[in-house]
């Protein structure tokens, strides 16, 4: 078989004699994964030219070519003609190696004072910035579909629960907005991960900075950086950005999972608590009677990819000495797989709870079993002057009464209730109705449906400012 002659890369090969072995080209070429960032990269060098420009290092007239030379690369890429090349390593390799072909001379100016390894720290950097308000935008969608149930259930019971057993009474609303408060941790989250994220690397060069008189701070404010880099050798070996917004995706995929994990539970048969749409339920290709919610399930299983890319992340950077190495090339598909699984989830969340149905009625009756109110009794007795423990202790007794006779402590009879203590008298009731209990917990945070509705109020308030 005739041998076959790789070519010397024509971006660094000078001081080679013959081009990277097949099976080296293929392992180290990464443009089918960091192609994404075409767009960020083709931002970035029109900035850097610009600047390259002021600095008297290009001419008007190379500025213009590189300029109409990166746009007509954007425009093929756009419409999917532009000729992806794995022998080119890169995404910014593949697009300078175009630049030249269309631009020229000029084109062979782009890089100067600049390395690949400030320029892919910028162009992910500027990516993933762009990434986190999408999702921070989806959470704000999935927020809004939470506060649309909320504020038409502010008022339903259910049962609220510990240990995944029956505890104290809650109104949906309540549990709903609980969701919503996980979320807006995740915003938050977000924000800051995004704070830290926007310090421009480009001007560090390969590790040590630039000879160059190249005005940083006009390159940061032209690409939308809030501050630039102070020191090259961390500038373009920092990952942190990365992991910090690994690590909030995660956050973010098990809150999904186990908003989701309460939605399956909620729509089985034995619980029966919700319905979900068709729209996002599957079959059984044998049971004919099956709609199962394996939307939720995948969102539930699938956010383990979540927790695998963070640790994958912190696994790459953990032995890397500064600055430079090449091992973060495989920073890119770790991060893309969570960014695209959070953003699909989020969309696919919020159509779920937007189509779920809730069976208030099976919610309602549930509140009359498992002994619900036998803390709001010990509450009654704590006013009537009893110390909560020795109320904890009677209301006990009162319930293991109750459950030998199969009966829940609400059915017993006053006559039978003061045979505990004689504290009890006909006012107990207002405790012992889960309608009745809810109503009381109205301090900030409660149950209370005017306390759920004041949250309401506020989140939407609140809400309609976040928008990015
Ligand atoms: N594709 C590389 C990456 O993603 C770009 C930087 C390459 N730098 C180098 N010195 N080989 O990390």
């Amino acid at each position: 078989m005739a041998k076959k002659e790789n070519k010397v890369n024509a971006l660094w090969g000078g001081r080679f004699n013959s081009g990277t072995n097949h099976l080296a080209q293929s392992f180290s070429a990464s443009v089918d994964i960091d192609k994404r960032l075409f767009k960020t990269d083709i931002q970035g060098s029109i900035a850097y030219a610009e600047i390259l420009k002021k600095a008297n290092i290009i001419s008007a007239k190379e500025l213009s070519k590189i300029k109409k030379g990166l746009k007509k690369i954007l425009e093929e890429i756009i419409q999917d003609k532009f000729n992806w090349d794995p022998a080119l390593e890169d995404v910014h390799m593949n697009i300078e190696s175009r630049l030249t072909a269309i631009s020229g001379i000029a084109a062979k100016k782009i890089h100067t004072g600049r390395s690949r390894n400030d320029q892919v720290a910028t162009d992910l950097r500027l990516f993933l910035m762009e990434k986190t308000d999408d999702i921070s935008n989806l959470l704000i969608s999935l927020q809004e579909s939470i506060l649309s149930k909320a504020e038409i259930y502010a008022d339903s019971i259910m049962p609220g629960l510990t240990h995944l057993q029956i505890a104290q009474p809650v109104t949906f609303g309540h549990h709903l907005m609980a969701w919503y408060e996980m979320l807006a941790r995740d915003y938050s989250r977000l924000q800051d991960a995004k704070e830290r994220m926007s310090v421009m690397p480009l001007g560090s060069a390969a590790l040590s900075g630039t000879r160059f008189n190249i005005d940083r701070k006009l390159l940061a404010k032209k690409l939308g950086f809030k501050e630039i880099s102070k020191n090259s050798m961390d500038a373009v070996s920092d990952r942190d950005f990365v992991l910090e917004l690994a690590s909030s995706l995660s956050i973010i995929g098990i809150h999904l999972s186990r908003v989701c994990e309460e939605i399956i539970i909620w729509s089985s048969s034995q619980y029966n608590y919700v319905n979900l749409s068709d729209e996002v339920s599957t079959g059984s290709s044998i049971m004919p009677q099956k709609k199962n919610p394996d939307m939720t399930e995948l969102i539930r299983g699938g956010a383990s990819k979540t927790i695998a890319n963070l640790m994958g992340l912190l696994s790459l950077m953990k032995n890397l000495p500064l600055t430079y190495n090449r091992d973060l090339q495989e920073d890119k598909a770790f991060i893309f797989n969570s960014v695209d699984f959070t953003e699909d989830s989020l969309a696919l969340l919020a159509l779920v709870i937007e189509g779920m149905q809730p069976n208030t009625e099976k919610m309602r009756q549930d509140c009359f079993i498992g002994q619900i109110t036998a803390t709001d009794l010990a509450d009654y007795l704590v006013e009537k002057n009893m110390p909560f423990r020795k109320a904890h202790e009677v209301v006990g007794k009162i319930v293991a009464h109750a459950e030998t006779k199969k009966m829940q402590i609400f059915e017993l009879e006053i006559s039978e209730l003061r045979k505990f203590t004689k504290l009890i008298e006909d006012d107990v009731v207002n405790y012992l109705n889960p309608e009745k209990t809810i109503l009381a917990r109205k301090q900030t945070g409660g149950t209370a449906p005017t306390q759920v509705k004041r949250e309401i109020r506020v989140a939407k308030n609140s809400l309609s400012k976040r928008r990015l």
